[in-house]
């Protein structure tokens, strides 16, 4: 379980999260929500010891992490893929999977192929430099890098920004199936629509502030129809 306990935080001195708490199970599907500048990446990075914390705790499964470095947090079960994808063009595809870890024999080809077998497109491509995939390849290869530390917990911020609907319907498809597989996922979309939809849990973020978290059905609360739809849907 991650948990949040009235958390601040913000950058130097900058306050962007204000008292946030929330919970998000290994077993489920979280989405974080909001519009353009509600803290939603900065929330992420305060979870991944990114951001100075004033006051408020993160947990997780018991553990008070929050003065944890980023680090120390990769290895306790916690995989963060960055809005900014932290794709490297000049590498493989291979060889940003493998970057910047170690591994004992044997366990690599053991999670390189599970990771090949979730994303057969990425095998095809395995020896390509990562600067000549598609947006939808890299937005996988940045998910499949984030996995290969084999995380009990991933934290998601845009994956599916700039893509086609198609290529974003793929890829909340891999995020349903990582899910499945077991692994929690804590998720920010602008996509709120499809978002919502594979959603088992719902925050909505305004001003670095919660304002409404529930299940799927909050979906139909007038307020988040106003504020992601403009009423129309
Ligand atoms: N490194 C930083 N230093 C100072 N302020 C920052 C930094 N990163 C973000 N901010 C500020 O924090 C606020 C929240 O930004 P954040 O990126 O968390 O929003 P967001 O909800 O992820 O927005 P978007 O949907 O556009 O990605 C913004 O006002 C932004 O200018
Ligand atoms: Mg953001």
């Amino acid at each position: 379980m991650l948990e949040l306990k009235n958390i601040n935080s913000g950058y130097e001195k900058l306050q962007i999260i204000n008292n946030v708490s929330l919970a998000a199970s290994p077993k489920e599907i979280t989405v974080i929500i909001g519009p353009n500048g509600s803290g939603k990446s900065t929330l992420l990075r305060t979870i991944f010891g990114m951001c100075n914390v004033y006051s408020g705790n993160v947990v997780y499964n018991k553990a008070d992490i929050t003065k944890m470095q980023t680090y120390g947090i990769a290895r306790i079960g916690l995989s963060y893929s960055p809005q900014n994808k932290n794709v490297f063009g000049t590498l493989t595809v291979q060889e940003n999977l493998e970057m910047g870890r170690d591994f004992v024999e044997g366990e690599k080809t053991k999670i390189e192929e599970e990771i090949f077998s979730l994303f057969p497109r990425l095998k095809e491509r395995r020896f390509s430099d990562a600067r000549f995939l598609s947006g939808g390849e890299r937005q996988m290869l940045a998910m499949a890098r984030a996995l290969m530390d084999k995380p009990e917990f991933l934290l998601l911020d845009e994956p599916s920004a700039g893509l086609s609907p198609k290529i974003m319907n793929e890829i909340f498809r891999k995020i349903v199936e990582i899910n499945e597989l077991g692994t929690g996922i804590l998720l920010v979309e602008q996509n709120a629509k499809q978002a919502m939809e594979i959603a088992n849990k719902i925050i909505v973020m305004e001003n670095g502030s919660i304002a409404m978290q529930g299940g799927r059905e909050l979906r139909n609360e007038k307020k988040v129809r106003h504020l992601f739809f403009g009423g129309v849907v």
